[in-house]
């Protein structure tokens, strides 16, 4: 029945539905006229991926459903026109390289690297307007809506910067394809992805210590006829990106029908997310995203409750085919206790497949001192519990989704060299929330790698039983 409905649906499915249905977050654009014109104009322009790629990477989240690897999805909250510089991808691909190395090597885990990036530049918004003062103006939406300079001019809308946002998109996916296939992703390389601020930091040591690790193993194996030349899996990685599909009328321009299998592909990025703010069942980001073919993500806040998601599981993933869908749980330090085995065991019991993932960031922002930030204790937190859950009810811890940077930043408190209130205003740099700098980032894919040998221990010693 949940199948016939489907097909029924998907008969008025279009790239252009989405507009039939009431919408949150999205701007209201003053001259729809230009707005017109752009779409068009956008529509013309190449697609930025390619549906093939958007399948393979459905296929690695399938065997991550099955238990068999780990999702690492990290970067900016919120990518930047200002900030759109080589160093900054390089770097931000060093701390993701670094964390998927101590992921792969520490639990013997394939990881499938994520990058939010490369598209994630609109942002849903607690509240429409934002007051300083006596001042009060519609708030700032991301960089392909609108800027964040607090004048009345620079918040309004501006369809313009779509235009921005894919030339910028196209730029990053650039560079990441070439580090990643190029020679820079080489395991060859494990010390010198080490940014020069981390190395003397306990990190740093812990890292490096894992690298000659694996610079002895490839040695060994290349004594053994193994190296890069036989094996080409040893000199490059696959990245693939990700970011938010909230701003639909750029989503749609994008909507491109695959000359292989004649289906619908979003060709922005690899994956696509619904926010927890715009994941309202009949309403225009469900709408889109269940139309599409590539694998999607959804955010599942503390209101989302077991019936909740089966109705929304239902309406995105209606074949329960495995890689579809991936749930990124957000819901604060305390709450996963709470909150997460209802889930779990809702989709458990209908038999639904999809790839778990815990976002520690968003459900930890508290404010300090006039700044956001994010207790790193309670990132950890998250983290641990969101295994301890796993491990209890016998499913699958599969991911990771964070906010990070390459960026020496000081903007979430404490890690092993500890940031404090007072430092926060060092290096406070970002456009959105508060993210990772590479020491806690890899810190925290220590953490995540112990858990999974826990996990991999648990289960080895079922089997045997
Ligand atoms: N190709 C493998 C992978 O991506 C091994 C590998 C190459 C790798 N370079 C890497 C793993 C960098 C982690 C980080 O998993
Ligand atoms: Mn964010």
């Amino acid at each position: 029945m949940a199948h016939a409905a489907a097909a029924a649906q998907n008969d008025d499915w279009s790239p252009s539905s989405w507009r039939q249905k009431p919408a949150a977050q999205l701007p209201e654009y003053p001259d729809k006229a230009a707005l017109g014109a752009m779409e068009q104009q956008l529509a013309s322009w190449p697609p930025l991926v390619f549906a093939g790629e958007a399948r393979a990477l459905k296929a690695e989240l399938a065997d991550v459903a099955a238990g068999k690897g780990f999702l690492l999805q990290g970067g900016d909250c919120a990518e930047a026109f200002a900030e759109h510089h080589p160093d900054m991808i390089r770097d931000f691909f060093r701390v993701l390289l670094q964390m998927a190395v101590v992921l792969t090597y520490g639990a013997a885990s394939p990881v499938t690297k994520v990058g939010r990036i490369a598209g994630q530049f609109a942002k849903p918004r607690s509240s429409p307007m934002e007051k300083k003062g006596d001042v009060e103006l519609p708030s700032y939406k991301g960089d392909i809506v609108n800027d964040m300079a607090f004048t009345a001019e620079a918040r309004i809308p501006d369809p313009a910067r779509m235009e921005m946002a894919y030339r910028q998109s196209a730029a990053t996916l650039n560079l990441l394809r070439a580090f990643a296939q190029g020679g820079f992703a080489n395991l060859d390389n494990v010390h010198n992805w080490m940014l020069g601020f981390v190395e003397d930091s306990p990190q740093g040591h812990r890292y490096r210590s894992l690298a000659n690790n694996i610079t002895e193993a490839l040695g060994f194996m290349r004594a053994c006829g193994v190296s890069g030349a036989s094996t080409p899996q040893l000199q490059s990685t696959e990245l693939y990106t990700s970011h938010e599909a909230l701003l639909l009328n750029y989503e749609e321009a994008f909507t491109r029908v695959d000359s292989l299998t004649g289906d619908y592909y979003s060709t922005t990025g690899h994956m696509i997310w619904i926010g927890d703010r715009t994941r309202q069942p009949d309403h225009a980001h469900v709408e889109y995203c269940r139309g599409v073919k590539n694998p999607l993500g959804l955010k599942c806040g503390p209101s989302l409750t077991g019936d909740g998601l089966l109705e929304l599981i239902d309406l995105l993933n209606p074949e329960n085919e495995p890689g579809r869908l991936t749930l990124i749980c957000r819901f604060g330090a305390d709450k996963v206790l709470d909150n997460l085995p209802a889930l779990i065991r809702a989709v458990e019991r209908e038999g639904r497949h999809v790839v778990w993932s815990c976002d520690p960031m968003h459900g930890n922002t508290i404010s300090v001192q006039g700044y956001k930030t994010r207790p790193f204790d309670r990132v950890l937190k998250e983290v641990q519990s969101f295994f301890a859950v796993h491990r209890a009810e016998g499913t699958h811890a599969g991911g990771i989704h964070v906010e990070m940077t390459g960026k020496n930043v000081t903007e979430c408190t404490g890690g092993a060299r500890a940031v404090t209130a007072d430092n926060l205003s060092d290096r406070y740099h970002t456009q959105c929330d508060p993210r990772l700098n590479a020491e806690q980032a890899i810190e925290l894919a220590f953490l995540v790698a112990e858990n999974l040998r826990a996990e991999a221990k648990d289960k080895n010693a079922l089997a045997a039983a």
